[in-house]
């Protein structure tokens, strides 16, 4: 139930450090390390490459789990939009395994990927928030997001705990090949938790950054390099999707090859800046946009900040600031939305679950 709040969607929020602290433990065994079921390491262990599919957020937390396979496991990931993997089917390696990141397990799109793939003999694994949904019926594993029942059309709290959970995946099979993991993936997971919450009680802050920078445009920027840039499309759907201002979430570099065109005055750029090796090239591109009069707002990392900066993110793990970098931009969508009287559970045109292809 929503209790005392307006939206479940600024509940599942707020739910969002309460749910990574409950996946530590769904996730913990008894000498207290975070694994997985033993029967899914077997199998990817055995494989020579994971092909993620997904769709909208799920797909966006899909693109930083390769980021976590890829850096703490080192197995080579792909990630694939649910609607046109048959039509640009990769060339497979020859040990795949399939990935499908679901909130619902109902995604018609992503089913349509597995049935392909189990029909061609290949392993997969859901990983979902519905015990017993569809796409947890019909592939080989399942691992579950315990994240509880999101009832906001937006989704929120299923994208973190995908993260959560891919990380948690990620860093048992680095263990299970025998490479060394340069964190305690408990304890870093656990500062994301209390990093979240800081800024979950920081709500009049976004909803004053709402206010200032996107109550009268009708389009937004959000432009970020690496791993950034991944949450800047988070964020951008997340804005879309509420509030109906028209966003674009953009890699810092790409900019200047055509997009800038559109920046006016007063046009709203959200600049994430998390990582020490993007930092300047990313203060670089706000730079530009500032010079064509856009209106910017730097949301930076707690070691990476300058004097103007909006917002700073408490300190987390670098591999790790996506958790807490969408918090922010998921309560600016929220307060944008809401500033906007717009129907913030149940925008117009949208459901929960897509159930046709
Ligand atoms: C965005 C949103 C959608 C879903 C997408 C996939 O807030 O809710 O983009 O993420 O339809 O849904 P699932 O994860 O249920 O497969």
């Amino acid at each position: 139930e929503k209790g005392t709040y307006e939206h479940y969607m600024l509940k599942e929020i707020d739910e969002q450090p309460p749910v990574i602290r409950k996946i530590i433990q769904e996730y913990s065994n008894d000498k207290n390390e975070l694994e997985i079921d033993s029967d899914i390491r077997q199998a990817l262990l055995d494989v020579d490459r994971i092909y993620i599919i997904a769709a909208g957020t799920s797909y966006n937390a899909g693109l930083i789990g390769k980021e976590f396979i890829e850096k703490i496991a080192r197995v080579h990931t792909e990630v694939f939009v649910a609607s046109e993997f048959s039509y640009n089917m990769p060339l497979l390696s020859q040990k795949p395994l399939f990935i499908f990141i679901s909130q619902s397990g109902e995604t018609a799109d992503s089913r349509a990927v597995l049935v392909q793939v189990k029909e061609l003999g290949y392993k997969t694994l859901t990983i979902t928030n519905v015990p017993g949904s569809t796409l947890s019926r019909e592939a080989d594993y399942t691992l579950l997001l315990h994240a509880g029942p999101e009832i906001a059309v937006a989704s929120t709290k299923a994208y973190t705990a995908q993260m959560a959970v891919l990380a948690i995946l990620a860093v048992d099979l680095a263990r299970a090949k025998g490479s060394s993991v340069p964190f305690d993936v408990t304890q870093e997971l656990g500062l994301v938790a209390n990093a979240m919450e800081t800024l979950c009680n920081e709500k009049e802050e976004m909803e004053q950054i709402a206010e200032e920078y996107l109550s009268v445009s009708r389009n937004c920027f959000f432009i970020g390099r690496a791993v950034d840039y991944y949450v800047c499309l988070e964020g951008s759907l997340k804005l879309k999707e509420i509030s109906y201002i028209q966003a674009e979430g953009f890699a810092g570099g790409e900019l200047k090859h055509g997009t800038i065109a559109l920046i006016e005055n007063r046009t709203p750029i959200i600049a994430l800046t998390t990582q020490q090796h993007v930092n300047l090239g990313i203060r670089g591109n706000v730079q530009e946009v500032i010079a064509r009069g856009a209106n910017a707002c730097i949301i930076s990392m707690e070691g990476l900040e300058q004097i103007n900066d909006r917002l700073v993110l408490p300190h987390v793990l670098d591999l790790f600031t996506p958790f807490v970098s969408v918090v922010p931009l998921q309560l600016i969508a929220y307060y944008a939305a809401r500033q906007r009287g717009c129907d913030i559970d149940k925008p117009r045109n949208l459901a929960k679950s897509v159930t046709v292809e």
